[in-house]
């Protein structure tokens, strides 16, 4: 009996002891204290607590990585095409954001320079770029991600049939019980090897967060996982075999259309208009010059008619 009582307690212990402090979620999180705190540095001498329960926010993300990233710490290192027209990519790519207390992405952001620009919740400018002055009403979320994704060669052929639920379940389990039910739609092209998946939320929806699953993914393929543990990376599986990824990129659809401007409207456009403010010059220039010399005839004439008397 006593031995027994001994076993329960020596296997209690071990059970504690096991559950250390740790943050699986960022590799990057220092923690300590009971109970278990974990924070990351997000500028120097900035500590930000964090909960590791959940995946961390990307500004947080961001911002630790351009920390990083000054203090020469390692950190970061693009078919299907557009899901929608007003569909967009992350061409900036990082930059120092600003957070909100809970991690979100405040709606104006500026890099610490003058220049300053309207973001999504993903944290993905959304306007063209302005002045300090430029007016950001609101963080409009991201509602659908388009997540492009290129495996690795395979041994025979990859059930399509399958991949879905496959991928469904793969996000689901690697990325905080993810909800499977937001996995839309899959279309797969073996010749390329390309998997397109919709992943979607009603509009108006602000439980979920697309975006740091995202994100989480974007840095699991492009070779840095930012989980504790590194090893094990996004991989769905299908018949049993290991879909490896090598290349994402990731479409942004907002609950409203972005703002990009004049950029896009091409050289044959710009030449229209330039040409057609040109005529308008030359035009109002012929005329002045008419009618200048319009006058000057009539004052002639005048001074002939008078000249006898
Ligand atoms: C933000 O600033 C950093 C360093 O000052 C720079 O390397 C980066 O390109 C900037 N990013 C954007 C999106 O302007």
């Amino acid at each position: 009996m006593k031995l027994w009582i001994c076993l329960v307690l020596a296997s209690l212990a071990a059970a504690a002891s096991a559950q250390t402090c740790q943050c699986d979620v960022l590799k990057w999180a220092s923690c300590d204290g009971t109970p278990c705190e974990c924070t990351i540095f997000v500028a120097k001498g900035e500590k930000q607590p964090i909960n590791c329960n959940k995946l961390i926010p990307k500004c947080f993300l961001m911002k630790l990585e351009m920390y990083r990233a000054s203090m020469n710490l390692s950190t970061r290192t693009g078919i299907g095409g557009k899901p929608v027209e007003t569909a967009f990519v992350d061409n900036d790519g990082i930059y120092n954001p600003e957070c909100e207390r809970d991690g979100k992405f405040k709606a104006k952001q500026c890099n610490n320079t003058e220049e300053c620009w309207c973001v999504n919740s993903a944290g993905v400018r959304r306007t063209d770029k302005g002045d300090k002055n430029i007016k950001c009403e609101e963080l409009v979320e991201t509602h659908w991600v388009r997540l492009q994704l290129t495996h690795k060669p395979v041994q025979g052929e990859v059930n399509a049939e399958k991949l879905k639920a496959a991928i469904a379940d793969a996000i689901n389990k690697r990325y905080k019980n993810f909800n499977t039910s937001m996995v839309e739609e899959i279309q797969y092209d073996p010749e390329a090897r390309l998997i397109v998946v919709d992943v979607k939320k009603e509009i108006g929806e602000r439980q979920t967060d697309l975006t740091h699953m995202a994100y989480y993914m974007e840095k699991d393929v492009k070779v840095l996982p930012l989980f504790k543990d590194e090893g094990n990376k996004f991989a769905p599986v299908v018949d049993g075999q290991k879909l490896d990824m090598e290349k994402i990129l990731v479409y942004y659809v907002d609950e409203k259309p972005p703002t990009f401007t004049m950029k896009h409207l091409s050289g044959g456009i710009i030449a229209v208009i330039v040409v057609v403010v040109l005529a308008v010059v030359a035009g109002l220039l012929v005329l002045f010059f008419a009618r200048r010399r319009e006058k000057q005839q009539y004052n002639k004439a005048q001074q002939r008619e008078l000249d006898p008397m």
